[in-house]
């Protein structure tokens, strides 16, 4: 394993990258209604990301990714790739961001609802959420990936909801997926522990029905093998003397 400890130089650079990501979300939300395709939800953050922040959209051709953001709607897991699915009343979307900035990524994402949506989808977006902040107040000196990982799991099958199993948060800065992995299920005191100065995103993948997925013939797209709904919520941290340091959080002020 190769997991690299970010100076304070890198530090700050990484705050840029998030800070960006976090804005390129506040942006989106007025335009996430019925009538829109994800592919204009694509092409709206694509002309943000590199007009007006002069920053690169990392998806974009990273192993071959098409777009420059992932839309993953209602049963979609993740990476789905943007297109002509228009947005109708009652989708919930994830949108993922990550964006490059002078060599560093910061990468974020959140879930939006399309005019009302249904009891069981606020509920999976709500424990999705819940399960990311349960995650990051973990993020501290001395707390091992397993405490992460158990802490999460924990939380989400209590609300009778499933942790995808098939991806997981990861270390991240000039590199968009370095080492460590960070599995959303696991055991308390197993696993890597957290020193100041590491840099990893926390995005636990929940489904309303089990936990199984399977991946589309595009080679991206990720659904629930039940069809059921699935929501997803990230944030890219740092680990600070004393504990967790946001580095995505948007205008609002809260994870
Ligand atoms: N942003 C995703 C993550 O959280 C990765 C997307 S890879 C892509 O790790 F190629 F699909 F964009
Ligand atoms: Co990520
Ligand atoms: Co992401």
């Amino acid at each position: 394993m190769n997991v690299t400890i970010k100076t304070p130089e890198e530090q700050a650079q990484m705050r840029t990258a998030g800070r960006l990501a976090a804005e390129v979300l506040d942006m989106i939300g007025e335009h996430v209604r019925p009538g829109v395709t994800t592919g204009e939800l694509d092409a709206i953050c694509h002309a943000w990301i590199t007009e007006r922040q002069q920053a690169t959209p990392a998806p974009l051709n990273y192993r071959g990714f098409p777009k420059s953001i992932c839309t993953s709607v209602n049963h979609v897991v993740c990476h789905g790739i943007p297109g002509d699915r228009k947005l109708r009343d009652g989708d919930i979307v994830n949108i993922d961001i990550t964006v490059i900035k002078d060599g560093f990524h910061g990468d974020t994402s959140r879930m939006f609802h399309v005019g009302n949506t249904s009891v069981q989808a606020r509920r999976v977006s709500d424990i999705a959420r819940n399960a990311l902040l349960i995650g990051i107040d973990k993020v501290r000196p001395g707390t091992r990936l397993g405490d992460i990982g158990h802490a999460i799991q924990t939380y989400v099958e209590a609300n009778r909801c499933s942790v995808v199993r098939e991806y997981c948060g990861h270390g991240i800065g000039r590199v968009f997926h370095e080492d460590p992995q960070v599995l959303h299920y696991g055991r308390p005191g197993t696993g890597l522990e957290l020193v100041p100065g590491m840099t990893f995103t926390i995005e636990p993948m929940v489904n309303a029905g089990k936990r199984h997925v399977k991946l589309l013939g595009d080679g991206w797209t990720v659904v629930t093998k039940d069809h059921s709904l699935s929501a997803q919520w990230e944030h890219t941290l740092l680990v600070t003397d004393d504990g967790v340091e946001v580095l995505t959080l948007g205008a609002s002020g809260t994870p």
